[in-house]
């Protein structure tokens, strides 16, 4: 048997903007995309008997197949042409689930990433990301992380200049949201705020924090029910008033994130949240 432990960061969005509908039933997303230190920790036992099959600990997540972590696996499988039996996924769940910061991807990812060096198939990380493809929209990103530009279904990456060093807040309200409804509300509806990913990108490239806060947005804030909206919208306010320079929903949300450059103000952002929210975490971009 052999073994190994990675570190599965979750991702938040800087911007998320959808251009369009697509014919197989997936949008045309343009993201920009970031990693930040919160992460789960992902066991890999190659050859423990017993099958593939992923543990948390947590009742609700699946063993099998619908976890993204053992699709991971079974891609992985088949792409290397191996033909292993038994792998245990062991994983430890620090990244809120159903979060909108790619919780399953990222450890679906670092399963990709763990098989191909525990089994020495050689892939490189962009052949990696995919294999990751198939197994969900948000896994090649993962698989190749830091600040990036994901375009098409989101598997089509352009790395960006690393942010600043900076602090970001995350704060996840306790209801969630379905990532397909979503979508089809965002079909429905006609006239929608959209954010300024080219202002966005500029500011990366100038390591302008200010500029970026004041262009994170997320389009789907303004395809949400009302009551969550108005939950979402008072998150982002106080992140606000306590100094964040941008705030926006991340992904198909409904976790919050908040910008700061200055840590004492994101320690007590993050402290004053806790108040109110059981999930809120201070963290750094990775
Ligand atoms: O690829 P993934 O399984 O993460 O996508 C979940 C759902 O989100 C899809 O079934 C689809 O309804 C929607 N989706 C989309 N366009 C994308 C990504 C996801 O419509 N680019």
């Amino acid at each position: 048997m052999t073994s190994l432990t990675l570190q599965a960061p979750a991702k938040v969005n800087l911007t998320l903007d959808i251009l369009g509908a697509r014919p197989d039933g997936y949008h045309e997303m343009e993201m920009v995309m970031q990693s930040v230190s919160l992460c789960d920790a992902v066991t890999l036992d190659l050859g423990d008997p017993g099958g593939i099959r992923a543990e948390s600990g947590l009742h609700f997540l699946p063993k099998d197949k619908d976890n993204l972590a053992v699709a991971a696996a079974l891609a992985f499988r088949e792409a290397a042409g191996q033909d292993w039996q038994d792998l245990r996924i062991t994983i430890q769940k620090e990244i809120p689930v159903c979060a909108g910061t790619a919780g399953g991807s990222s450890d679906a990812a670092a399963v990709l990433r763990g098989l191909n060096t525990l089994t020495g198939a050689g892939f490189s990380p962009q052949e990696l990301a995919r294999v990751g493809e198939a197994v969900g929209s948000d896994v090649p990103y993962c698989v190749l992380g830091g600040t990036a530009l994901a375009q098409g279904r989101g598997e089509i990456l352009t790395p960006l200049k690393p942010l600043p060093p900076c602090h970001i807040v995350l704060c996840k309200p306790a209801f969630s949201i379905s990532t397909p409804a979503l979508f089809r509300e965002w079909d429905k509806q006609k006239r929608r705020l959209r954010p300024d990913t080219q202002g966005a990108m500029a500011a990366l490239d100038q390591g302008d924090l200010v500029a970026l806060g004041r262009r994170m947005f997320n389009v789907f804030e303004g395809v949400l029910p009302s009551q969550q909206r108005r939950e979402i919208e008072g998150i982002k306010t106080a992140l606000i008033q306590a100094g964040a320079l941008g705030a926006a929903m991340s992904g198909s949300g409904p976790t919050v994130l908040g910008l700061f450059d200055r840590e004492d103000l994101a320690q007590a952002a993050a402290d004053r949240l806790k108040e109110t929210y059981a999930e809120v975490f201070l963290t750094q971009p990775v």
